[in-house]
């Protein structure tokens, strides 16, 4: 069974109309109202231990996705199914237990991490609030959790300035890890971070994987840093998951265009050359996203049929997913 399965998940936001807009409706002119559609039935699933990378250019809609499975928001439409069921049909219990087993570690730790709070605190609010420890456990089990990702303990009463990057992105984990959850949402956790505290901090989150049995839902805009952790990848464009399969099938012989796009765009140390045409032209605006497949713009593939058919995420292949209307040619 799958630990989460979002199911059909599409958001919308609406866009506060600019002050033009404002005054041209104060002179009675019709104000439209900017809807921009960040998620479009979006299908994905994390099973039990599994790491899946989602990878998509800015405004693609990942940290839309990755908050909705982590429900710090809601989806406009769909659900998001924990273990099976939908989480807003459990009781209150089991329903806080499927919330907290899902926690989400971001890009910014400067930025979500409280700089007035002690990293005890900052680590040990969580677990204490929801019962996972009592309070008179509290302060062994941060030591335990700042030891299990490589932090001195005896920096317990420090600030979060204190720390170097490396280290904050580590007391951003110790926080997430501390109410026990099975699976953590990182939002380009590492993308702030030099190369080399990179790789630790990447080590560092397969270790917890084996420790904890740990799944992950890896966001990157870079398909590079997802190639060595993930089992599956989902490639997102603009709010559609265009292609989803086992992260080799997806690095070696990518079906999608937008897929085999990126791919291209990735630096090859092997060979130094680019296996496919590079990616042209700007990610159209969600604002007003392209009919048909969402792609047809930009690729070299596209044919009338794809400005007018949005194509379906189809099985290609056993366990392989793509959204493009080539796979329909016999
Ligand atoms: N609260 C919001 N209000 C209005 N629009 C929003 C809101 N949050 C996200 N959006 C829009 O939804 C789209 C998807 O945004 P999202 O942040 O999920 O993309 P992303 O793939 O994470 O991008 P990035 O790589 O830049 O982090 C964007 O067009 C964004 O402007
Ligand atoms: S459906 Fe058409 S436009 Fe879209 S990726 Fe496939 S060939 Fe290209
Ligand atoms: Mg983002």
């Amino acid at each position: 069974m799958n630990l989460i399965e979002a199911r059909r998940v599409s958001k919308r936001f609406v866009r506060k109309p600019d002050l033009a807009a404002k005054i041209a409706g104060m002179l009675g002119a019709p104000v439209k109202q900017a809807v921009v559609h960040a998620l479009d039935h979006v299908d994905l699933s994390v099973a039990p231990g599994e790491v899946v990378g989602l990878v998509g250019e800015s405004g693609s809609g990942k940290s839309t996705l990755g908050r909705i499975v982590a429900g710090l928001q809601d989806a406009s439409d769909g659900e998001v199914m924990f273990e099976g069921k939908d989480r807003r049909t459990l009781d209150a219990d089991a329903r806080k237990r499927a919330y907290l087993a899902v926690q989400m570690v971001f890009q910014d730790p400067m930025s979500s991490l409280n700089p007035r709070l002690r990293i005890a605190d900052i680590i040990g609010e969580a677990p204490l609030f929801h019962g996972v420890v009592g309070r008179a456990e509290a302060r062994s089990y941060v030591s335990e959790m700042m030891n299990t990702v490589g932090l001195n303990p005896a920096y317990a009463e420090r600030y979060p300035h204190q720390f170097s990057g490396g280290q904050r992105a580590r007391i951003g984990i110790a926080r997430a890890l501390a109410v026990k959850p099975r699976m953590i949402v990182a939002d380009e956790a590492i993308a702030a971070l030099d190369a080399s505290i990179q790789a630790q901090v990447i080590n560092l989150f397969m270790k917890l994987r084996t420790d904890f049995d740990l799944a992950y839902l890896f966001i990157s805009h870079d398909l590079g840093v997802v190639q060595h952790i993930a089992d599956r990848v989902a490639i997102l464009y603009l709010g559609r998951v265009v292609e989803f399969a086992a992260a080799e099938k997806v690095l070696a012989t990518p079906n999608h265009p937008y897929s085999q796009a990126l791919l291209a765009n990735m630096p090859r140390v092997e060979t130094g050359k680019h296996a496919f045409a590079p990616l042209e032209g700007e990610i159209p605006s969600p604002l007003d996203p392209p009919r048909g497949c969402h792609f047809h713009p930009r690729c070299p593939h596209a044919m009338p049929r794809c400005s007018e058919e949005v194509p379906p995420l189809k099985e290609i292949a056993p366990g392989w997913m793509s959204a493009c209307h080539l796979n329909d040619r016999a």
